[in-house]
């Protein structure tokens, strides 16, 4: 590969395995890791920790002026303080959609996006990656499966993790709300670009599909 900077945009909604597969890849590439959903979680984590509402703009607004999320070694820190596990919750989960749509919100998230992307090679991941923040990356990738597997990974990862009263139905239900919102809102849909590579991998390991991924990337 070239000396320039090589940007990899992962799109896809939830419980793909997306991130799953971005970190791995860029761990083989030594490529930087950007998981944009974790700074959306992390303003989430910031509102609802002030004893604000999510789904209230003004609220969102108000939680957002003085945030500094960042990255550093693939931890998010949110005000300096590594945020990695209570981005996860269940509760985070459930609202940071509302998030997620305010277009002020995104504004400042895709703007420090590209900054990071503008500073090394990268492999980012999201839902407007291919479309808004780096609509010039070299490769594109979306990465999805079907209902049923993403719903049911995302309920073996909180059983997991010890989250008590949660069914497969609820997280299934939740999981469709969710597409639904992120696939249907205003400001930067999750959408397939032309120029993206699909990879359904209900039927795939994440090692098949990070080979998948590279063998394009390098051109094998
Ligand atoms: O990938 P994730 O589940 O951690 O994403 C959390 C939420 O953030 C999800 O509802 C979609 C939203 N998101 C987004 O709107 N744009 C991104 N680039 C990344 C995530």
């Amino acid at each position: 590969m070239s000396n320039k900077n090589i940007s990899i945009a992962i799109d896809g909604p939830s419980g793909a395995g997306k991130s799953t597969i971005a970190k791995i890849l860029a761990n083989k590439l030594s490529f930087e890791y950007i998981d944009t959903g974790a700074m959306y979680r992390a303003l989430t984590l910031k509102t609802l920790n002030l004893g604000l509402d999510p789904s209230m703009k003004k609220d969102v607004l108000q939680a957002m002026k003085n945030t500094i999320i960042d990255f550093n070694d693939n931890h998010i820190y949110l005000d300096g303080q590594n945020v990695d596990v209570d981005i996860r919750e269940n509760i985070i989960s459930k609202n940071v959609s509302y998030i997620a749509k305010i277009k002020e919100v995104r504004e400042k998230m895709v703007d420090i996006q590209k900054q990071l992307a503008d500073k090394k090679s990268v492999v980012m991941d999201g839902r407007d990656i291919g479309t808004v923040v780096l609509p010039k990356a070299d490769y594109k990738f979306f990465i999805t499966a079907s209902i049923d597997e993403r719903s049911s990974r995302r309920y073996k990862e909180l059983v997991l993790k010890g989250e008590k009263n949660v069914s497969f139905e609820q997280v299934k239900s939740e999981m469709i709300a969710r597409d639904e919102l992120d696939s249907n809102r205003v400001n930067s849909p999750l959408k397939k670009t032309e120029d993206s590579y699909i990879l359904d991998n209900t039927n795939k390991t994440i090692d098949e599909c990070v080979d998948e991924i590279i063998s394009i990337v390098e051109g094998v």
